[in-house]
């Protein structure tokens, strides 16, 4: 059975069918926990919570239809419509030495481009270094990772992600976003019958999240290569030329791959090469 915990404003809900919103019985959720909130500040900072109060079951799943303090990286906010996008995110032990720790953002960032490319056949489904999913040059999806390390292991780990699904007014800040529903009126609009052909709703997206994000981690623990290898086939601008941000500079180059522990490579166009960590080299859009 999978449990869930209907809350809103931190106040349980009585669960009648009416409020429960649609979900999937699948039966590779079968012992699961599901946390469902109507209303939460970050699914992350409760999965944090939950952590810091005892130890979840692996693999429990918090589901938010609306954030009020979405986190982005690098301390930004991440912005959600009520009840238009998937707000989610999964506790695991992962129990890898923490110059591993990047495989958390290999394996989930493959799995969130996979769940997208499901519902949008048709389009270019690339990963943003470290972990931002864009269809063509417009970011879809953001991932979050939080881990705790203790001694030599990572020992827990929250892997938030947010998929934009239905929403089309997005804030004017917000560089470039796009959603599901946006990317497949485009498809259809140049004629492409595929995408029409899987409906779009938001519960079997979450659900196509969920089985992806398993197989993904379960690959991480046998099959790090492979992972790592599909990563770099994913990878946006790879072997091509761009513009970076870099020491105050604007800089010209190609992005070569990615080191297994995160640090992005470029081949500047003076022949220099260097590896970056998150933060030190931006990429221009
Ligand atoms: C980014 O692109 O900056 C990362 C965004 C991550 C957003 C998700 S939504 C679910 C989870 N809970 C949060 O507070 N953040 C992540």
């Amino acid at each position: 059975m999978i449990s869930c915990v209907l809350r809103h404003q931190n106040k349980a809900i009585l669960s009648t069918p009416a409020t429960i919103p649609p979900r999937s019985s699948h039966p590779d959720f079968a012992g699961t926990a599901i946390y469902h909130f109507l209303v939460l500040d970050s699914t992350n900072a409760f999965a944090m919570r939950l952590l810091q109060k005892g130890h979840p079951r692996e693999g429990t799943i918090i589901l938010a239809a609306h954030q009020t303090a979405g986190r982005g990286q690098s301390g930004r906010r991440w912005y959600d419509a009520p009840g238009q996008n998937i707000c989610l995110t999964r506790i695991l032990y992962p129990d890898i030495a923490p110059q591993q720790q990047f495989l958390l953002n290999i394996a989930t960032a493959i799995a969130v481009r996979d769940t997208i490319q499901a519902y949008c056949p048709a389009g270019t489904i690339m990963i943003k270094w470290p972990n931002d999913v864009y269809v063509g040059d417009r970011k879809i999806a953001g991932i979050l990772i939080q881990t705790t390390i203790q001694g030599q292991r990572v020992t827990s780990c929250a892997a938030g992600i947010g998929i934009n699904v239905f929403e089309t007014d997005f804030p004017e800040d917000l560089p470039n976003p796009t959603s599901l529903r946006l990317e497949r009126r485009r498809l259809t609009a140049s004629s492409h019958p595929p995408a029409l052909r899987v409906p779009l709703r938001k519960y079997e997206v979450q659900d196509t999240l969920m089985l992806e994000l398993t197989a993904r981690f379960r690959q991480m623990h046998h099959d790090a290569e492979s992972l790592h290898e599909e990563y770099h086939t994913h990878l946006y601008r790879r072997n091509m030329p761009a513009v970076f941000h870099h020491d105050k500079t604007t800089r010209a180059g190609v992005i070569t791959g990615v080191e297994t522990d995160g640090r992005l490579r470029i081949r500047w166009d003076n022949g220099e090469q260097g590896r970056y960590l998150h933060g030190e080299v931006e990429l221009i859009m």
